[in-house]
């Protein structure tokens, strides 16, 4: 097929990209994401600083612009994100223990039963474990709360919600090796193993110097699968520039393409000048709108190479 979204479809897979709602407005933009992707994620449109801004009053505007949006183009939607330590509303960053608990559970199940039965997946919980080497959780007003935090948002949002896929999702968890990665690996195994209600793991394959595109990624995401859950690569952007990264798009997409379980990709905005990395090149379209050679080899690799 002619599109990343027509070809992933092929394979019953999706492409997708990050969206921002004050974006929809460009016309530019907003021609690209209708002709080449199936799938979207509002980019901040659904976190809790801005679906709960102050405690109890919910504001699903841009949220809801998006995904109504996403309806009228056929294209699926992932939902980002239920619970995070970071873009908290200020009242939430003031709250710990068992009242932070109460509102974070409420969050959770007030904002999946207003998306209920409207999403393809949730990233329920998003970035939970630290970086560096001891795969230990993160520090947080969350983790405070009891180690449990995770699962218990997990329950909330299956019980809101009970036909979305539920997906923990995090970075630097691309890398087999890399003690991150088997930390959340056991976290998973662990869930699948009690019961929790977990369905999914997102990759989000932020790629750059620091954390490079690994050899071992197609095993880290075989690995995942074969514990019983779906895998996505959910906020793919790979640093770079000309052929090296062109092959490095390439190559992720035929990791997905050869893992049954792995669902689709999306990658963290459309052109060069809408990601969040404002000073690279790290997409697939430039900041005209014109395909890259990452295109180009992307779209390839989904139609068989
Ligand atoms: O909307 C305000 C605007 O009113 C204000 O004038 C402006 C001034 O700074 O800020 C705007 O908000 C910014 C928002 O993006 C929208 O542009 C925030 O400051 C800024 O922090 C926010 O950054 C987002 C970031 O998450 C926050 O953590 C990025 O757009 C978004 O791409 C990024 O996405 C994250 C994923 O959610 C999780 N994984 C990592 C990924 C990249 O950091």
């Amino acid at each position: 097929a002619t599109t990343l979204g027509a070809s992933a479809a092929a394979s019953g897979r999706y492409f997708g990209a990050a969206v921002a709602a004050n974006k929809l407005s460009d016309s530019t933009y907003v021609g690209i994401l209708n002709r080449e992707f199936n799938s979207v994620t509002p980019e901040n449109e659904m976190k809790i600083d801005a679906t709960e801004p102050s405690q109890g009053q919910f504001s699903y505007t841009n949220a809801d612009r998006i995904v109504s949006h996403a309806k009228s183009q056929g294209m699926q939607v992932r939902g980002h994100t239920l619970a995070w330590h970071s873009q908290q509303p200020g009242w939430m960053q003031n709250m710990s223990g068992a009242a932070l608990r109460t509102a974070m559970l409420n969050h959770v199940t007030q904002v999946a039963t207003h998306y209920k039965g409207q999403l393809s997946a949730w990233d329920v919980v998003n970035e939970a474990y630290a970086d560096g080497n001891d795969g230990a959780r993160r520090d947080s007003n969350l983790q405070r709360t009891g180690n449990d935090w995770i699962e218990a948002a997990f329950r909330a949002a299956r019980a809101a919600d009970p036909a979305t896929k539920l997906c923990y999702n995090d970075y630097n968890t691309d890398n087999w090796s890399w003690a991150k990665t088997q930390a959340v690996y056991s976290m998973v195994r662990d869930f699948k193993s009690r019961g929790v209600p977990i369905d999914c793991v997102g990759f989000q394959s932020h790629f750059n110097s620091g954390s490079p595109y690994p050899s071992n990624y197609r095993t880290t995401l075989s690995s995942f699968a074969a514990l019983g859950v779906d895998v996505a690569i959910t906020e793919l952007d790979i640093e770079g520039s000309g052929t090296t990264q062109a092959t490095t798009y390439g190559n992720v997409v035929n990791d997905c393409l050869a893992v049954a379980r792995c669902l689709g990709i999306t990658v963290w905005g459309i052109r060069d000048t809408d990601s969040w990395r404002a000073s690279g090149t790290p997409l697939l379209f430039d900041g005209n709108g014109n395909k890259k050679a990452a295109y180009t080899s992307a779209l390839a690799a989904l139609n068989g190479g």
